[in-house]
């Protein structure tokens, strides 16, 4: 059994791979054999010691997967032997095998690979969260997602046009704004080049309803003004480093507001309704609503290579 340590907080390429005994699982627990696990931007943050959660090191990286149970232990009834199963389990998952509470198993769908079902629970959690139950959206609205050739970008634009929004897709490069479009975008703001503010206001007729906004810096701002009346943004993270500071003259004018969303730790706090939630994200891409993006594969000796080039931007 393989797993990948982080023995002090830094950059990504100091990840060792290392072998461990084999897991038993305790009473209420499953140990799975890890087929996929997802890459997100939170683990980069995580092993740098960034994160507002600090992990003392040693530990594993990797913050959800998808495998098949190999061992339940006493008391177990939810999941079996050779169940498909995902689980969003913070840490732990860049792993050939993980043993965690059954609890937190939840089956997969026929219609999803191991590949796709472990890297979707964090982006589309949190953007069915953003547009369901902080800024729910309406039919018809138009809603400005930035980084959105991002994990929660992508996502986001899916659940915003599922729920039948009009989405402009704010990103750096030709490749990421294509991205977008195949999700369903249908206009792109080139951010590092074009002005983002006019833009948005131009694309969006002037009235934009929603920002969604995993990426904090000077974008925040100049798409805060771009909104409409009762326009809300959504503040979901600072990709880009720096935290914003906003001047709250910019919220009063329009009847504007500003959403905080921790999915994270709402998700820790209210596992019920974190099983609700992820449900109804399942629920439809089974039936066809939601299509999360095919996810590249790599190997798990290649952790550290792909949490740099999320860090660079190059993902
Ligand atoms: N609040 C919550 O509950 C919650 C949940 C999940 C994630 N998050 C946070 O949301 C943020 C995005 O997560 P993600 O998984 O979507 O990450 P991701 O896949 O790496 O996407 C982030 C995007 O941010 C943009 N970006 C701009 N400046 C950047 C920089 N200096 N370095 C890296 N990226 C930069 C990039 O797009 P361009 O190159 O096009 O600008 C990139 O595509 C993270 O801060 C994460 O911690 C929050």
């Amino acid at each position: 059994m393989r797993r990948v340590v982080c023995h002090q907080w830094g950059p990504p390429e100091d990840l060792v791979i290392e072998e461990f005994a084999d897991l038993e699982a305790g009473p209420g627990q499953a140990v799975v054999s890890v087929s996929a696990a997802g890459v997100n931007f939170v683990d980069a943050l995580f092993v740098a010691g960034t994160y507002q959660i600090k992990v003392p090191p040693p530990f594993t990286p990797g913050s959800e997967m998808a495998g098949t149970v190999i061992a339940t232990g006493e008391g177990v009834s939810n999941v079996e032997v050779g169940d498909r199963v995902i689980s969003s389990l913070g840490l732990g998952a860049f792993a050939s095998h993980v043993v965690v509470s059954a609890n937190s198993l939840v089956p997969i769908p026929d219609s999803l690979t191991d590949t796709a079902a472990g890297a979707l629970t964090q982006s589309y959690c949190t953007a069915w969260f953003t547009l369901t139950r902080r800024v729910p959206i309406q039919e018809g609205e138009t809603v400005l997602v930035l980084g959105a050739g991002g994990g929660v970008g992508l996502a986001a634009i899916d659940v915003a046009t599922s729920l039948g929004a009009r989405v402009i897709a704010a990103a750096s490069t030709p490749e990421k704004l294509a991205d977008a479009v195949a999700m369903g975008a249908f206009a792109t703001i080139s951010y590092e080049s074009e002005d983002l503010k006019t833009r948005a206001r131009e694309l969006g007729e002037g009235q934009l309803d929603v920002v969604i906004d995993p990426v904090g810096s000077l974008h925040t701002e100049a798409a805060l003004r771009a909104l409409g009346t009762n326009g809300r943004l959504a503040v979901i993270g600072f990709a880009a480093g720096d935290i914003p500071s906003i001047r709250t003259n910019l919220v009063l004018l329009n009847n504007r507001s500003l959403v905080g969303v921790d999915w994270g730790a709402w998700a820790m706090r209210n596992p019920d309704a974190q099983s609700k939630l992820l449900g109804e994200v399942l629920e439809r891409i089974d039936n066809g609503e939601l299509n999360p993006p095919p996810p590249t594969e790599y190997r798990l000796d290649e952790a550290g290579q792909v949490l740099r080039d999320l860090l660079d931007r190059r993902l």
